[in-house]
Formats: C-alpha cells, structure tokens, sequence
C-alpha cells in the first residue's frame, strides 16, 4: 500500500527514482509524484506510466524522494497525490501508512493558522514536522513523530539541504539501500536491486539520517543504533518482466522453479522426512503441540485453510484457522502446548502483523511462513520457514500461494514424522514434492487449452467454483483470483453446501468450475457435477488423468496430472491461476494492477 524510495547521491536521481517507482508501483498505483531539490514537484493521476509523461524537466539534481500511492484518506486526485509540502514549500514528504489522529492535529494546527490544500493525513505530518522545524530536519522530524498516532514509513527533504534524506519507520516497511555512489531509501528492497543488494531493513521506531556518503539510525529511545546490513539474494531479472506481457503470466509460468527452490534442500527422501533449519531449534516444542493456530489475509489465509486440512490429516495436529483481520480483534484463548502460525507472502499484512503481536503478548510461541526475507512479520516471530519463492510483483497472489502450499505440507511432513506418520508414508509424500516441478511443467503444457476455454467463458457476470476436501479451499482461491483479475463475480463453496443454497443461483448463465481430482471424494464430486449439469449451468470439470471416464457429463474437461494428495492442490491451483489470468486479459483488464487493489495491505 502506497510505495515510496529515495535517493542521495552522485548520479542523475529523476531515472532512479522513475524506475524504481516502476518496480513499486505493485503497492499502489492510483497517483504518484516525485520531488528533486531544484527542480521541485511534479505529480500525476494514474500510473507511473502518467508521471514520467509529466516529468519533462531534465532534471540534473542528484538527490530526491517519489511515492505511487493507494488511496486511504481523499480522491486519487493531484493535489492528494504526494510528495506533500509544509507551510513554507520547502519541505517536502512522501509517506506510507495512516496517522490515526490525523484530524485532531489538523484542528490544532488550522488553530495556528496552518492552511491545507488536501484531505490527506500526509500532509498533516508534512505541516506538522514543518512547524517543528528550525534548521535541524531530524530534530523536527523526531519531535512531529512524538505526536502523531499511526503507522508510517516516511521520507522527508528540505529543498536547501538536497544532500540529507531523513527517513522514519513505524509499522510500514522501509530499507536503506547502501550503494557505491549513493545511499537509498525504499519501501521495498527489489526496487533498489539495479543499484545496490546490501541494504538494512529499519525497525520500528527508528529514524535515520541518509547523505550521499554515509548514513546514521536513531532508535525509538533516541539514542544511536547500530542495524546490521543484510544482502539481498533476488536478481534484477526476477523483478522484470522477461518477455511476458504480464508479470502475473510470468509468475505463473515461474511455478516449477519456484516448488525446486522452495524444497531445494530440505527433502530427505531416505528418511522420509525433511530438514527446515529454521524450526529445528524448537522441533520438541512442535512435536508436543496440542493445538497449531494459523492466521492469514486472502490467498494466504486459503493456503492456511489447506494447512489445516493437511496438517490435520497427516501431522495428527489440530488445527484452528482465522482471517487475522478477526484474530486480532475476537476473544481467544491461549492454551499451553499451542502455537500460532502466520502466513505471508510480503510479510507486513498489517492484520497479521497485529494478530502476531496479539499472540506474543499472550505468551504463545509464534511462527511463520514468510516469502520477504527480513520483513516485519519475519522477524516478529520466534521461528519459522522462507517460501524463497523470489519476489512477487503482480498484486493477485500466485507462485508464493503455490509456495505456501509447499511449505505446508513440509511442515505436515517434519511434524507429522515426530507424532506417527510411518516413514513409508513420509517418502511417498517426499517423492510427490521432489516430483512436483516436473508435473507443473506437464501442467504449463495445458495452456492452450485453459486459454481456449476462457475465450468461451470471458463474457459471463457470474461463476460459481467448487471443491471438496483439500480443494475446497482452492475453490475459494479459484474464484478469490478470477474476482481480483476479471471482476467477474465469483463464488467459492464445499460441494456438500451446492443444495444448501448456492445452487438456486445456477442457469445457464452461471458457470461452475468444479475441482474433481481422482482420490476420495471424487465420487462425491461427480454427484456435484451432475447437479449442477441438471441446471444447465455451463460446466468445466479439472480432474486428473487417473480418474474414471466421464462419459457425457461435462461441457468442457482439463485433465491435469495426478499426484499425492497432499500436493495435489498445488496442481489444481495452477490450472486456476492460468483460467483467472486469461480471463483477465480476455476481458482487457491489466491484470498486474486489478482496480482498487494493492499488493500489501499495511493499512487496517
Ligand atoms: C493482498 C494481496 C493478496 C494477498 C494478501 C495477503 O490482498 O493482493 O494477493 O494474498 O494481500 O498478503 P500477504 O503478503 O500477507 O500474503
């Protein structure tokens, strides 16, 4: 939500600052703006695409900060885009996050005689570092925080001091790039990747103080800090685009080397077990858990609910699972012997980071399953496991979902070995991961035909997706992408619920995905498929190649390949990846940059 970067250095900063914007604009794209000391402001409503349109002066400053926003407080307008100015024009802020008492400080401030030109809370921050300020920015920007309630990651430049960036984190990300001639500042460390990989995530509370030579960080208490600085191990060709019209087409594609990256060296396929270093100094403390908690925000949450399926089925581990955007608010109760889980591809869904907190505060061990190295809820919890999926930059999930799914069943795996899942059971599992890349690159090979099948079904309004078992949550996943990248309205449902209700929706203009690969319920589901048939609803069937024939019954059928249970929906997730993107595109929609959506939810 909302990206933001900056730059002080030797080097020409308007390209820097443009392509790094580029690579941010995931987090937000309804305006952005940036700011150079002596060339001053411009701004645009769009994307970054509009901005460098404006953005004609060529500029030789070698310092400044820019911003792609997503709308929390005001329009997508010009003058709600930022960067955003104080009283006197000469300092100048972009920020990420929300201040809370925004209105109350705005009061106090319009009391003062302080004038506001829009509905944002940056510009309350902006105007209120500015009545702080007498020379020393650090100082102003130190005494304004003390007063504002909220999250933010900020960056703030006087126009007479073009070599100092000072830079604020409370809540929302933010990293310091160290490069050779130049410092940076980003809301994310892939936008820094042509410049630089050794970089220093902020904690919360910190300020610091950027020249193009050096950089210093005060903590909360106010006092030094010394942060160590990290190497970040993406490459530049994983945040661009490769040839792919789309990133979200190229991450999808990324699905086999993505599943060998996520197991590379933590299968044991002799032992039927696996090694995942980051959870093995509290491997005792897993085995004797009475009880896991999984928490997560959209396609992560569903990767939770396949995680309670699985762990449930082969770690003998009961499972609870919540949308953290609930866990953090509802009555819970701590129970010894209990863990909570956290899932997050970016790492600073602020519900999750929240819920997290929660849980530590009430003592419980928590522990994660992150994709962003370092990130917020990385380092909030007390162990956990990397998806190392490589960046995601389409805003709809798709390769760190897979990822997920991945890692569950590891994790199923390591816990399921200490609390009786034989060893033959275990390497079965190990063979099925182990094989998995290769069976996404069969599944890769069904494209055509998935392009095929949404050239026919791209114009209808309504879709209805169904699973059973492991796949019911795939079919919420299912029908969660094709809404995000389509706006076609789509319902995801348990089949066993279709007579419960969903199907007094169903007619020929209301197709049915239905997820019916050959294990147990697969008798079940072809029930399903004849009712559904039985309303005429348009009907594509996604099954595997082991399953019985079936005759007549379906409009249009994908037969995927079949694998273990555990990583089946691994499989099926990708078929539906491919359906939602390329009804996306047959509709003409970006789908890398759905309406209304941004890729990290940072703000409640
Ligand atoms: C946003 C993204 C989703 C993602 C969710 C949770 O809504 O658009 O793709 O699943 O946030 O994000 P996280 O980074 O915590 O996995």
């Amino acid at each position: 939500m909302c990206g933001i970067i900056g730059y002080v250095g030797s080097r020409s900063a308007q390209p820097i600052l443009l392509d790094g914007l580029r690579i941010l604009e995931y987090r937000g794209y309804d305006s952005a703006g940036i700011f150079i000391p002596g060339s001053g402001v411009c701004k645009a409503v769009g994307p970054i695409d509009e901005l460098v349109k404006v953005c004609t002066d060529t500029s030789t400053g070698t310092s400044g900060i820019a911003h792609t926003r997503w709308a929390t407080h005001g329009q997508p307008t010009e003058a709600n885009a930022h960067p955003h100015h104080d009283m006197s024009e000469t300092l100048w802020l972009v920020h990420n996050g929300i201040i809370e008492n925004h209105q109350e400080i705005k009061e106090g401030l319009r009391a003062r005689g302080v004038t506001f030109y829009s509905d944002t809370d940056t510009e309350v921050l902006v105007k209120l570092i500015g009545t702080f300020h007498q020379g020393n920015l650090r100082q102003a920007v130190q005494a304004a925080l003390q007063v504002v309630r909220g999250a933010y990651g900020l960056a703030v430049m006087y126009e007479r001091d073009p070599n100092t960036i000072v830079a604020a984190r409370l809540g929302s990300p933010l990293v310091l790039g160290l490069g050779n001639d130049g410092n940076f500042v980003s809301s994310d460390p892939s936008a820094l990747l042509a410049h630089t990989k050794d970089v220093i995530y902020l904690e919360d509370g910190d300020i610091a103080v950027l020249t193009n030579d050096s950089y210093e960080i005060i903590s909360q208490r106010g006092a030094p800090a010394k942060r160590v600085s990290t190497t970040v191990d993406w490459s530049v060709e994983q945040v661009q685009k490769d040839g792919y019209p789309h990133f979200m087409l190229k991450e999808t594609h990324e699905a086999p080397e993505v599943i060998t990256n996520t197991a590379r060296g933590r299968l044991l396929p002799e032992a039927g077990n696996v090694k995942l270093g980051g959870l093995e100094p509290i491997l005792d403390r897993l085995s004797n858990l009475r009880r896991l908690h999984v928490i997560g925000c959209g396609s992560a949450y569903y990767a939770g609910l396949v995680g309670k399926y699985i762990l449930e089925e082969y770690a003998d581990l009961p499972v609870e699972i919540d949308l953290a955007s609930e866990y953090r608010y509802k009555r819970t109760y701590p129970e010894k012997h209990s863990a909570i889980l956290a899932i997050s591809q970016s790492g600073e869904t602020a519900d999750t980071l929240a819920s997290l907190q929660k849980a530590k505060q009430q003592n419980l061990l928590t522990l994660g399953v992150v994709n962003v190295v370092g990130s917020a809820i990385a380092r909030e919890t007390h162990a956990g496991v990397y998806n190392h999926a490589g960046p995601e930059i389409a805003v709809a999930s798709t390769k760190a979902f897979l990822s997920q799914l991945t890692v569950l069943a590891l994790i199923a795996v390591l816990i399921g070995r200490q609390r009786g899942l034989s060893r033959t059971d275990g390497q079965d599992i190990i063979r099925a991961i182990g094989d998995l890349p290769n069976l996404l690159r069969t599944t890769l090979g069904l494209e055509d035909q998935i392009k095929e099948i949404a050239t026919r079904y791209h114009t209808y309004e309504h879709m209805m997706f169904i699973g059973r078992k492991f796949h019911t949550p795939i079919a919420y996943e299912g029908a969660l992408k094709v809404k995000e990248v389509s706006y076609i309205h789509a319902e995801g449902y348990a089949g066993g619920e279709l007579k419960h209700g969903p199907i007094a929706l169903l007619d020929a203009d209301f197709p049915v995905v239905a997820l019916a690969p050959y294990d147990d319920v697969f008798p079940k589901m072809l029930a399903n498929i004849e009712e559904v048939r039985a309303r005429q609803a348009p009907t594509i069937v996604i099954t595997t190649a082991d399953a019985p024939e079936m005759g007549t019954l379906t409009s249009d059928t994908l037969v995927m390949p079949q694998t273990h249970p555990i990583v089946q929906p691994i499989v099926t997730t990708l078929v539906l990846q491919l359906l939602a993107y390329h009804i996306g595109v047959a509709r003409g929609h970006n789908v890398d940059r759905p309406r209304n959506l941004a890729k990290s939810v940072t703000v409640e």
